[in-house]
């Protein structure tokens, strides 16, 4: 039995499709239920309903075999999984954004206050360019924070660009580009190698043509090599 975590929220209808489409009977299973197990016995696979920043939590750590979440997620936390497929759903950019026309000026002088739910990317961009930033962290609705003057900017994800229209801010830059991904654990990509490389045969046929295969099943992260005791 392989244990699968799903990322409520956005990602869970189009990946719910994607193990339609490779044969498997998700019926029953829903992004709306109050329920977070479903066991699917005929397909050998117990499905999570998690959070999206819990995903790779529940992955790094052994409580689920493997999950689909953001690249976003992954990148900010820097989890220590295999990342095999790109399953090309979910696409959309993680960007700094500013209210139409503010400049900085007021502020050359003070740190540039960002507000984020994504701090460690926030930080390691602004790091990389050797601009001094003060980041707020947020969990939500971070479109907000430059309309009542919390921040000079936001880092947040666009998709459509309308939440940044509806509110009079204009991207600045783009600092990567994200889509859902396909992860395991270290340890069950080991101890349950067969089921998982014919889920992830089957998920690869029947992904769209856009989206594509990533290396060869090493760790994400910088934190690869890293020796961690993943709980199978
Ligand atoms: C996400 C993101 C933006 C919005 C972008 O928010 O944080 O607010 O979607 O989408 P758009 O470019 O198509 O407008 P989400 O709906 O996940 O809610 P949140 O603000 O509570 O994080």
């Amino acid at each position: 039995m392989l244990t699968i975590a799903l990322s409520k929220g956005k990602l869970i209808e189009s990946a719910l499709d994607l193990f339609r489409r490779a044969g498997y009977n998700v019926a029953g299973l829903s992004g709306e239920s109050r329920r977070l197990v479903f066991a699917c016995p005929e397909i050998g696979v117990t499905f999570l309903i998690v959070r999206p920043s819990d995903v790779p939590t529940y992955v790094e750590y052994g409580g689920a075999d493997a999950g689909i979440v953001g690249k976003d997620v992954l990148m900010e936390q820097d989890s220590d999984v295999y990342e095999p497929l790109d399953l090309g759903f979910g696409a959309c950019r993680i960007s700094v954004a500013a209210l139409k026309g503010e400049g900085l000026r007021d502020r050359l002088s003070s740190k540039i206050r960002i507000a984020t739910k994504y701090p460690k990317i926030t930080e390691r961009f602004f790091n990389e360019r050797g601009i001094p930033v003060e980041i707020i962290k947020l969990y939500g609705s971070i479109e907000l924070a430059p309309v009542v003057g919390l921040a000079d900017r936001i880092v947040d994800l666009v998709e459509t660009g309308s939440t940044l229209k509806a509110h009079d801010l204009v991207e600045v830059e783009v600092i990567a580009q994200s889509t859902a991904r396909f992860i395991v654990n270290r340890a069950s990509l080991r101890l349950k190698h067969e089921p998982l490389m014919e889920l992830i045969r089957r998920l690869r046929a029947a992904l769209e043509p856009r989206a594509s295969t990533l290396g060869n099943g090493r760790p994400s992260t910088a934190r690869r090599g890293k020796k961690k005791a993943a709980r199978a």
